[in-house]
């Protein structure tokens, strides 16, 4: 136990979740498919060839999970809406069933004391858009904002933080290469893809303030700590391209309106229309200013120089030295303070959340020791951060239960919950610790991987 730390009075301790990923019920109640559903049929997608069909039965064991939430002191609770609950045809006609179920979410959560943060795209894209071209289709921001403003107008009365976006990093990804959902697998679309999703979330942003909403909206990005393998200018070149890939390209256009001139460079490379990376009328939507801005933290990035990828930067999964978990994220605390500085020198005071934090540790299933020292060490450096001025209003740990982990279906273990055959919820011993450090409002952060062991 460590005495003299510092978090806000009002910090917002919380959970985080995805509705592909703990739903289930993928045919229920009107609900269509979605990217997710089809590409797990797909041979080879999925580590464990699962999908999503049934998942953590959230759809219709929510209660049972947020009363969990509750015995765990959990303050905050961010949830996404899957889209293809919401408005099946992708754009068009409402589902009120869709929205009754969130609805049940929403209230249940109030009335728990459980403050939820909704998350509006989690990757779930309705199929029926993807076969119109999905994110990179030129009307793909008019689609999110009008399935936005349904799911914002909805629960603007109970609900104060809407993120428009998860990740939109991954996203650029599952269009670029050809994993993870819808897997286009071409550079090009990536990058069409990324501006598309900026400005739809701008656009979002802009009806919010135009309209005066009494919300607070925000988008969530992943931050990695890029750092070269070793000083070599070649090495030091190539963590230069991923920073401004992974990392710049997302936050530069929301917070300073503009992109880097490498991402720009990549575009012009690839031959992409000037309209998605040089025109100014599209910037100034994707920079409306946001409230808060969400960071996604898992890792360090260490980056070598590849002649064979065209970016010409290797992402280095295991290196001889450092502290890996079971899905090759290297475990690296240090690195939060080091992105969040970042941020704060761009916009100095902008409200942060860290809207995710976790580790997927395997062994030890309900004695999950190394689950409690990886989310302690990273409360220590966010501690620090706090201290130092940064104004870091909540820490959302990833994730709740074990649950759908995308490629790795089943087979990672990121819950402070676990779940057996019959989907009995089994807390794990960080459940216990989590819901401790919360009581004491931080005060039980575990120094230097000390033991903790559950009151009896
Ligand atoms: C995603 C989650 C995912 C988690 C663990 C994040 O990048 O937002 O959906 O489950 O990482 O891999």
């Amino acid at each position: 136990m460590r005495k003299g730390l510092f978090f806000p009075n009002d910090f917002k301790w919380g959970v985080s979740t995805a509705a592909y990923q703990i739903e289930g019920a993928w045919n229920e109640d009107g609900k269509s498919e979605s990217i997710w559903d089809v590409y797990c049929r797909k041979e080879g997608a999925i580590l464990d060839g699962s999908n999503g069909n049934v998942a953590c039965d959230h759809y219709h064991r929510f209660k049972e999970d947020i009363d969990l939430m509750a015995s765990m002191n959990i303050k905050s609770y961010r949830l996404s809406i899957s889209w293809c609950r919401i408005i099946p045809t992708g754009i068009g006609e409402i589902n009120k069933k869709g929205l009754k179920f969130y609805d049940d979410v929403i209230n249940y959560c109030l009335s728990k004391n459980i403050e939820p943060m909704i998350t509006l795209y989690h990757w779930d894209l309705p199929q029926i858009l993807e076969e119109m071209g999905g994110v990179c289709a030129d009307e793909f921001p008019q689609w999110f904002k009008e399935y936005a403003l349904v799911v914002i107008n909805y629960f603007k009365d109970r609900v104060k933080y809407f993120a428009t976006i998860n990740q939109p990093f991954s996203i650029y990804r599952a269009y670029s290469e050809d994993k993870r959902a819808p897997a286009r697998g071409i550079p090009k679309l990536g990058m069409i893809a990324t501006s598309n999703l900026l400005y739809a979330h701008g656009l979002i942003v802009k009806k919010v303030k135009e309209e005066k909403m009494d919300i607070d909206i925000g988008i969530v990005i992943n931050l990695v700590y890029i750092i070269p393998l070793t000083n070599n200018e070649k090495d030091v070149k190539a963590a230069r391209m991923r920073e401004a890939i992974t990392n710049e390209m997302f936050y530069m256009p929301i917070l300073k309106g503009c992109f880097p001139k490498e991402v720009v460079d990549y575009a012009d490379s690839l031959g992409i229309d000037k309209k998605y990376f040089h025109s100014n009328d599209r910037m100034k939507i994707m920079s409306c200013p946001v409230d808060f801005l969400g960071v996604n933290y898992y890792q360090r990035g260490l980056t070598t120089f590849d002649p064979e990828n065209k970016m010409l930067f290797l992402p280095i999964t295991k290196a001889d030295a450092g502290e890996f978990t079971e899905t090759g994220r290297e475990i690296y605390p240090d690195g939060l303070q080091y992105v969040l500085e970042i941020i704060d020198k761009i916009s100095p005071g902008m409200p942060i959340y860290i809207t995710e934090n976790g580790a997927d540790i395997r062994k030890n299933l309900l004695l999950d020791d190394e689950r409690i020292n990886y989310i302690s060490k990273h409360l220590l450096v966010l501690n620090t951060a706090c201290k130092k001025g940064i104004n870091v209003k909540g820490y959302y740990i990833w994730t709740l239960i074990d649950n759908f982990e995308w490629e790795n279906g089943y087979t990672s273990k990121y819950g402070m919950v676990a779940i057996n055959k019959n989907l009995e919820r089994i807390p794990k011993k960080s459940a216990f610790w989590y819901s401790e450090v919360i009581k004491s409002n931080g005060e039980l952060i575990l120094d230097k991987g000390g033991k903790w062991e559950i009151p009896v």
